[in-house]
C-alpha cells in the first residue's frame, strides 16, 4: 500500500478485539517511532508499551475510560521528561561521542547551544518538552497503519491518576498521550467505514508563490 492509502485506511479506532499484534510487527512500528525527529535531537521522552492485562484493566478502571485501553494488544503510553537535567544532558553527549565521535570543541559548543536554549526557554519547559512528543505519536500513527495495525491517540485521561498508577514522578516524566494498538472490533468501532471528516485542500493550505 501506499502512503496515503495507509492514511485514508486508519482511523482513530474506538472498538479493539483483544487479538494480538505479533512481536515482529510492534517492533517495526517503534523502530519507526524511535526514528522520529525531536528538537535538538535530545528526544526527551520515554515510551511506555505496556502489555500487561492486568495493569490495562487498572488504566481503563481508574484513567481512562475508554475501550480501546483494555482492547488493546499493547498500550503505549507517550510521557515526557519535566526537566532536562545535568545528567540527562550527559547521557546524551555520551551517547553523540559514541555514534559520531565529534571532537571535544564541537561537543561543548553544541553543549553551549543547548544549555542556552534551555535557559531562555526555561519559563516554557513543559510545553517544549511536551511538544517533541506528539512527532512520536504522529510516527506512530503512520507507522501502525502502514502495518495495518490500529490506533487511536488518546488524550481524554486522567493525567495525575495515570501518572501516579505508573509512578512517572519518580522518574521526571509525566504522561502526555495515550495510543493503543490492536485490531478493530466491528461490533464496537462505531468509526469503522465512516468517511474522513477533513477541510478542502484550499481551507487548509495557503499556497505562497
Ligand atoms: C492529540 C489527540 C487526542 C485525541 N484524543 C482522543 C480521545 O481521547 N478519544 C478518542 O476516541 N479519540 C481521540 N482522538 C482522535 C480524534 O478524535 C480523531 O483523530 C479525529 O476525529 C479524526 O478522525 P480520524 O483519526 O478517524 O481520521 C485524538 C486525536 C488526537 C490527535
Amino acid at each position: 500500500m501506499n502512503l496515503i492509502e495507509d492514511l485514508e485506511w486508519r482511523h482513530a479506532c474506538k472498538g479493539m478485539n483483544g487479538r494480538k499484534v505479533p512481536q515482529n510487527i510492534v517492533e517495526r512500528i517503534l523502530k519507526a517511532v524511535s526514528l522520529a525527529p525531536s528538537s535538538l535531537g535530545m528526544q526527551a521522552y520515554k515510551i511506555l508499551v505496556i502489555e500487561n492485562e492486568q495493569l490495562k484493566e487498572q488504566i481503563f478502571n481508574e484513567a481512562c475510560l475508554q475501550q480501546p485501553i483494555k482492547g488493546c494488544s499493547h498500550l503505549l503510553v507517550f510521557t515526557s521528561y519535566t526537566q532536562i537535567t545535568e545528567k540527562y544532558l550527559d547521557d546524551y553527549f555520551r551517547l553523540i561521542k559514541l555514534k559520531r565521535n565529534p571532537d571535544d570543541e564541537w561537543c561543548d559548543n553544541y553543549r553551549k547551544k543547548i544549555e542556552s536554549f534551555l535557559e531562555r526557554n526555561q519559563n516554557n519547559m513543559e510545553a517544549w518538552l511536551t511538544h517533541q512528543v506528539y512527532i512520536a505519536l504522529g510516527i506512530a500513527c503512520v507507522a501502525a497503519a502502514n502495518e495495518k495495525v490500529d490506533s487511536v491517540p488518546i488524550e481524554g485521561f486522567n493525567k495525575d491518576t495515570l501518572n501516579r498508577i505508573l509512578n512517572l514522578p519518580a522518574q521526571g516524566l509525566s504522561t502526555s498521550v495515550l495510543l493503543p494498538l490492536g485490531y478493530r472490533d466491528p461490533e464496537k468501532d462505531w468509526m469503522n467505514n465512516q468517511a474522513k471528516v477533513r477541510k478542502d485542500k484550499e481551507d487548509i493550505f495557503e499556497i505562497i508563490k
